[in-house]
């Protein structure tokens, strides 16, 4: 029989944990008698010939650096029809039966379109933002908040010596867990996140007011980058209080640095899950992390749900950060 092939790629914004997603599926593949390609950014290196084969060693040492050692982008080619076909010869040339992509929804939905081409393809999510809806985690996400909270913690440091507010946006795109979990773990007295209807007098200087009532006299603002305007709102709120307020946007250092356990621990766990699928020969199904397991699911279904922000635990954070 001949033996079986398969790619892993990863694409889009990169996230702490893709590497250690990499080296599961090169691990798990080559263990179950395949032959495993690394793809070199992300969907155009189908279309580019940049492609090697990977060997155990190929992936030794990367389960702990940050990036993704296969590099990524966000084609602009693949995704029209010339590009899918132009991928799926170029897997079939090479006799390459199924691919693991390692990405965001966009990249979810290349994924679909190559496995309707004939190529089965498995998704991964690997995202700092955990914005996607049908997977309680994304690879990244405990990365990038870990970061995320070492920052705003410096940041206070100076807040603090000053007497001032601190005005803080962190990435997450149309998604407001970053800024959520991070709020929380700083104890931000406002969080602004997208998807709570927000007021600035109601949400932010009446927070700020009542807590200055007792006693404090430095405050966090944690704001969504799907929110954004945090020099606007640091103007408004030193002119609106008289508290000198400073505005911080945290921006891609987020996105690096070595992952955390979690992240390689499920980045493992879904790589692994991943090509158990390809040797079965299942395409179009993603894994994902729901109730704590990774499973997977049908990629029309997975694209097709909508995101649930945990409202409880914002109305947490409202109720303790006084
Ligand atoms: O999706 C990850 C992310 O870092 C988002 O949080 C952010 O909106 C976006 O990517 C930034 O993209 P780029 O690196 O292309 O500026």
């Amino acid at each position: 029989m001949e033996q079986k092939a398969i790619a892993v790629l990863t694409s889009g914004g990169d996230a702490p944990g893709m590497n250690a997603a990499v080296r599961a599926v090169v691990r798990a593949g080559i263990n179950k008698g395949m032959k495993v390609y690394g793809v070199y950014r992300g969907y155009n290196g189908l279309l580019n010939n940049d492609i090697e084969e990977m060997n155990l060693r190929s992936v030794s040492d990367i389960i702990g650096n940050g990036g993704t050692m296969l590099y990524t982008a966000r084609s602009t080619e693949f995704p029209k029809p010339e590009g899918i076909q132009k991928a799926a010869d170029f897997c079939r040339s090479k006799g390459i039966s199924g691919v693991v992509v390692i990405g965001g929804d966009g990249s979810f939905r290349g994924a679909r379109k190559l496995t309707n081409a004939g190529i089965n393809c498995i998704g991964v999510p690997g995202t700092i933002d955990n914005d996607i809806a049908c997977s309680e985690y994304t690879v990244g996400f405990d990365t990038a908040m870990n970061t995320a909270i070492q920052m705003v913690d410096r940041i206070r440091d100076t807040a603090q010596s000053h007497d001032r507010c601190s005005i803080v946006e962190v990435m997450g795109r149309h998604c407001g867990d970053i800024a959520l979990q991070t709020g929380i773990a700083t104890g931000a007295t406002a969080i602004l996140v997208p998807e709570i209807e927000y007021n600035i007098e109601r949400d932010v200087i009446a927070r700020i007011i009542n807590t200055q009532k007792t006693g404090k006299k430095h405050f966090i603002v944690v704001v969504a980058e799907g929110v954004g305007g945090v020099e606007d709102l640091a103007k408004y709120v030193e002119q609106r209080l008289g508290i000198e307020t400073r505005a911080t946007v945290l921006g891609h250092v987020q996105r690096g640095g070595s992952p955390t356990l979690r992240d390689r621990v499920v980045a493992s766990e879904m790589g692994f899950k991943a090509v158990e699928l390809l040797d079965q020969n299942i395409g179009n199904r993603v894994v994902v992390m729901r109730e704590g397991k990774i499973v997977d699911l049908d990629i029309n279904e997975a694209l097709d749900m909508k995101r649930v922000f945990d409202e409880d635990l914002y109305n947490i954070a409202m109720s303790i950060s006084i």
